[in-house]
């Protein structure tokens, strides 16, 4: 019974993505003459650090497709987290709220930060922290002057750090809606979702400061490389000036003004991300069409199913996936084994943050619905060309 879902599994993948000589990754970049065309301007222009033409004209470009009023470019998304936390308030010694279905940079940013994480549980629609969850975690905090403390560590709730899963936009109107009751601000690590919307608005807008990632395996990259979002000019301002040394704009004076980051992404991987930005909009096309025909190719079938945008949201189907009815660590694992065997190199969801030996100690409600999704998730190959194999 198992081995049959397994091959059918293999064969309605392969039935979206045809058959290939070589190996079908998750998510490959398309590399090609728009790209060396702009990398060779900006090395032709010796301009390849933290100053050159391409840095401005991405954060425009990112201010154009997001609507945030700033985006500031950064060295990678990591950083660019740890930033945003640190521009809405958060100090060494902090908690800060965070899904424990996550990527370990969203937990590691908060560490880099000084800060400590408390992890909350997902909610099956979204795939993101559950505002429910949320809310139980806020309310089993008390409030000491302007502060919400946790009463069992002792420590100043600083931030709440929604991610929107695989591209899917989570219940953010509902989470700062919460966030606004208990006067917490919201930070998104929109890592995934570049291209994601709740109704009209593009995810990393809604919090007081976001990240939105360009890792090489993101629908758009600089190689590495993020932008950080806000709507708030000071903290706009902020963060470009902590990002850059701090440094007063001076014709050859060195001085800086506080202890602060050289975070700034290079001018080398802004045209990279500039060339990949001008085929955005195809990316996006192609992946929402991929994501139909896998919507398609699964439908019907008993024992899972293609995980589809929340209702009110337009999702960027950074990764495609699927889930299993029942969630089994097992059954995910033999078809994982039957894909990989097939040359189709799909992948699980990350281990859960609260098992991962730097932060099992760490503070947590219940995260039951996680739990499960982590053993019924499997990531699709998902490079927006695939639209095209069959
Ligand atoms: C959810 C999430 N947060 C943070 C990051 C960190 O971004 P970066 O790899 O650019 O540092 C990533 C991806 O890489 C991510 O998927």
């Amino acid at each position: 019974m198992t081995n049959s879902l397994a091959s059918v599994f293999v064969d309605r993948i392969r039935a979206v993505v045809g058959h290939q000589s070589e190996p079908i990754g998750l998510h490959v970049p398309e590399i090609g003459e728009l790209e060396k065309k702009y990398i060779n301007e900006c090395l032709d222009s010796t301009f390849v650090s933290s100053v050159g033409s391409f840095i401005p004209k991405l954060e425009e470009r990112m201010q154009e497709i997001t609507g945030a009023r700033h985006a500031v470019a950064v060295s990678n998304g990591t950083v660019g987290l740890q930033v945003a936390m640190f521009l809405a308030g958060g100090q060494p010694g902090d908690e800060v709220i965070i899904p424990t279905l996550s990527f370990i940079a969203t937990a590691n940013a908060v560490s880099h930060a000084g800060a400590h994480v408390f992890f909350v549980d997902s909610e099956e629609s979204t795939l993101g922290m559950s505002p429910v969850a949320l809310r139980a975690a806020l309310e089993s905090f008390v409030r000491k002057g302007s502060a919400l403390v946790n009463p069992a560590t002792g420590r100043r709730i600083a931030a709440i750090v929604p991610m929107h899963t695989l591209g899917h936009p989570v219940d953010i109107a509902a989470i700062v809606a919460i966030a606004n009751e208990f006067d917490v601000p919201v930070v998104e690590d929109a890592a995934e979702s570049l291209g994601s919307f709740v109704g009209e608005q593009h995810t990393g807008t809604f919090g007081l400061t976001s990240m939105i990632s360009f890792n090489g395996n993101k629908i758009v990259t600089t190689g590495g490389g993020g932008v950080i979002l806000t709507n708030d000019e000071v903290l706009g301002k902020r963060a470009k000036h902590l990002t850059t040394t701090a440094k007063l704009v001076h014709k050859w004076e060195f001085e800086h003004d506080e202890i602060a980051w050289n975070y700034r992404m290079p001018n080398l991987n802004a045209a990279l991300g500039m060339a990949q930005l001008d085929k955005y909009p195809r990316f996006l096309e192609q992946k929402r069409r991929l994501a139909g025909k896998y919507a398609e190719a699964f439908a019907g079938l008993e024992g899972l199913s293609f995980v589809v945008e929340p209702a009110g949201t337009t999702s960027n189907y950074w990764l495609c996936s699927v889930r299993l009815d029942e969630p089994s660590l097992a059954l995910r694992d033999e078809l994982m084994t039957a894909a990989h065997e097939a040359g189709l190199l799909v992948r699980p969801m990350w281990n859960l943050l609260h098992q991962q030996r730097m932060y099992s100690g760490a503070s947590r409600g219940d995260v039951s619905v996680a739990t499960d999704l982590h053993a019924s998730l499997i990531c699709l190959p998902s490079t927006p060309a695939l639209a095209e194999a069959v």
